[in-house]
C-alpha cells in the first residue's frame, strides 16, 4: 500500500516540481531528501526540526525514521568519533 501511495505521489507530482531525482521522504509534508539535506546545512538535527525548516508539522510520523537515518548520513561526523578513527 505504502508503495503504491508513493509511486502515486511521484506520478501526480513529476520530479521536475521537486527538483531531479528528488526522492520523497515525508508523504505527508511533500518533503523530499534535497529539502532534508538543505534543512541540515540550515542546523536541523533532529525530525521536528526538518519539519520546521520545511515549514510544516509531523502528521502522521511514519517519516521520522526515515529522516533520523537522512539525518545520522548527512550530519558531520563528531569531532571525537573522527579522532577515535585516526
Ligand atoms: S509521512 Fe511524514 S508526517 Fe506522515
Amino acid at each position: 500500500m505504502q508503495l503504491l501511495r508513493t509511486r502515486l505521489i511521484c506520478a501526480i507530482n513529476p520530479p521536475s516540481t521537486a527538483g531531479v531525482g528528488a526522492l520523497y521522504i515525508c508523504l505527508c509534508n511533500a518533503i523530499t531528501d534535497t529539502d532534508i539535506a538543505q534543512a541540515v546545512e540550515q542546523g536541523a538535527a533532529r525530525p521536528c526540526e526538518v519539519y520546521t525548516a520545511c515549514g510544516c508539522r509531523a502528521q502522521c510520523g511514519s517519516c521520522a525514521r526515515k529522516i533520523v537515518t537522512m539525518l545520522r548520513s548527512l550530519m558531520p561526523a563528531e569531532p571525537d568519533l573522527v579522532a577515535a578513527c585516526d
